[in-house]
């Protein structure tokens, strides 16, 4: 991990003490995503307000390396609150931003895995996606 010291704390803090770790009791969708690449598998659980157009609450829980579940716990902390517009234009860009370091591109992967699974997640929710295209490919 390259990038300023404050970043990496940030980082190696989320994935020793991952922020909404668990699952929700009554989520709007819930969706489980793993990089292809190794295996490592992160599952999302949102709670929609009554609009559906605002992310009230968030969960996750998986297995993987500490890129992928830091990138998951500060995901969720940002969701909270956050139109669902807002999700659907995030990209890559914002995810490395959110993550304050240097990612090799070997690593994007690991970094995108959870703001993937929460995009295709509402995605399948709405009809706007099938289950079957659901990768962690860019
Ligand atoms: Fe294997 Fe992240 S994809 S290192
Ligand atoms: Fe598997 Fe990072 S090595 S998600």
């Amino acid at each position: 991990l390259g990038g300023s010291d404050m970043y990496r704390q940030q980082i190696l803090d989320h994935y020793k003490n991952p922020r909404n770790y668990g699952e929700l009791d009554d989520p709007t969708f819930t969706h489980e995503g793993e990089n292809p690449m190794c295996g490592d598998n992160i599952t999302i659980d949102v709670a929609l307000d009554e609009s559906e157009s605002t992310i009230e609450r968030v969960a996750f829980h998986g297995d993987g390396c500490a890129i992928s579940q830091a990138s998951a716990s500060m995901l969720t902390d940002r969701l909270e609150g956050m139109a669902i517009e807002e999700l659907e234009a995030m990209d890559r860009d914002d995810v490395i931003d959110m993550l304050g370091v240097d990612i090799s591109p070997m690593r994007v992967k690991c970094a995108v895995l959870a703001e993937k699974v929460a995009q295709d997640g509402y995605e399948i929710y709405a009809g706007e996606k099938d289950l079957d295209q659901t990768t962690t490919e860019e």
